[in-house]
């Protein structure tokens, strides 16, 4: 079996999707192996985002996503890593398809509701940073 790592980012917590969205998740037929609430230290996030050093948000995305408590958990299931990003959809919004989280809740790129882990090394790697 599979493990991910995804995170309810501060607006999906701020506006109250915390049950919406894990619901999703939970009917799928994956596990919740670990939960938390936190709010990221800016070390953290810089680690988390590090591929996006270079990008021209980065300093926008570290903002964000420090902004208040984020709801981190580990996922298990069969293929649960690309299954995850499936029901998360595309980064932006607008090109979500329809049914998918980030297109049913989101609207802007740049605050798009929740992250999820895109490889089997990033799921490994994202695991250790916030759960050990
Ligand atoms: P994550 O699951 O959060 O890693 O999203 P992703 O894998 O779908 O996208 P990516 O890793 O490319 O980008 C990480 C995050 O940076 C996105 O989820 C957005 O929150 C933010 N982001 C991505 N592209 C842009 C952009 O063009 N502008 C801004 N402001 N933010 C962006
Ligand atoms: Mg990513």
């Amino acid at each position: 079996l599979e493990r991910s790592f995804v995170m309810i980012k501060p607006d999906g917590v701020k506006r109250g999707l915390i049950g919406e969205i894990i619901n999703r998740f939970e009917r799928k037929g994956y596990i919740i192996k670990d939960l938390k609430m936190m709010t990221i230290p800016e070390t953290l996030a810089e680690k988390h985002y590090q591929e996006h050093q270079q990008k021209p948000f980065f300093n926008e995305l570290i903002q964000y996503i420090t902004s208040g408590p984020v709801v981190a958990m580990i996922l298990e299931g069969e293929n649960c890593i690309s299954g995850v990003r499936t029901i998360v959809g595309s980064t932006d919004p607008t090109k979500a398809a329809p049914g998918t989280i980030r297109a049913d809740y989101a609207t802007n790129i740049r605050y798009n509701v929740i992250h999820a882990s895109d490889s089997p090394e990033s799921a490994q790697r994202e695991i250790d940073l916030f759960f050990k």
